[in-house]
């Protein structure tokens, strides 16, 4: 019997979903879907690709458990993803795994020194420090036979401790410029910008 998955995008989680930069920030007032956004976006890369790792970065645990693991237990299909709560994440049938991870203080980056990642989620983006969000970019990885081009995707309020930092990678930076082709993630990407904003209202 098919597996029916309960969601149907609005236009602009569409968008984010389809989009094809290396980065992107998505960003709004409270309520725009945001969280739901970023959670099925990790739920339908990994279940696309096989055997792949996307991890999903909130501050605290506390934060992760209202809000992303809540949201993302009343929407993975318990036939297609089982929650292992020893290890705050979702494992699914083809084996690929979606972790939940938090990253409270600058220190704390280094627990995540030996993580490959190929789909990186931040929640709330704003309330990290960019020291935080560069060190664990350094764990994207995928290896040829995963098929896969690494991303980051973040969604987050304005006004929080990291408002300035995001702000400056980007909004500052102009607008997008939507592509066909889709690049390899690489630093010297990165230089040039290809970060996506997209706002919720
Ligand atoms: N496409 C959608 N279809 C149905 N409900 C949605 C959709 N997007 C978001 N929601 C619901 O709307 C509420 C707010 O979404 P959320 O992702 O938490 O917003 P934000 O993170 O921007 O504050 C949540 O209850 C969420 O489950
Ligand atoms: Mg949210």
């Amino acid at each position: 019997m098919a597996v029916v998955i309960n969601y149907k995008p609005t236009p602009k989680q569409a968008l984010f979903h389809a989009s094809n930069a290396n980065e992107i920030l998505y960003g709004g007032a409270a309520g725009g879907g945001k969280t739901k956004a970023l959670v099925m976006d990790a739920f339908f890369r990994c279940l696309k690709y096989p055997g792949t790792t996307a991890c999903i970065f909130r501050r605290t645990y506390q934060e992760l458990k209202d809000t992303d693991i809540k949201e993302a237990n009343a929407s993975y299909p318990d036939k297609l993803a089982k929650y292992i709560a020893s290890d705050y994440k979702f494992r699914l049938v083809n084996g690929s795994e979606i972790l939940f991870r938090h990253c409270e203080n600058e220190g704390d980056r280094f627990r995540y020194s030996g993580i490959e990642i190929q789909f990186l989620y931040f929640d709330e983006l704003t309330s990290f420090e960019q020291i935080i969000y560069d060190f664990i970019k350094t764990r994207l990885r995928a290896k040829k036979s995963l098929g896969v081009v690494p991303i980051v995707r973040s969604a987050s309020n304005p006004g929080n401790i990291g408002h300035g930092w995001v702000k400056k990678m980007f909004v500052d930076a102009g607008p997008y410029i939507q592509t066909q082709e889709t690049l390899p993630f690489s630093r010297k990407e990165e230089e040039k910008r290809r970060s996506h904003l997209l706002t919720s209202s």
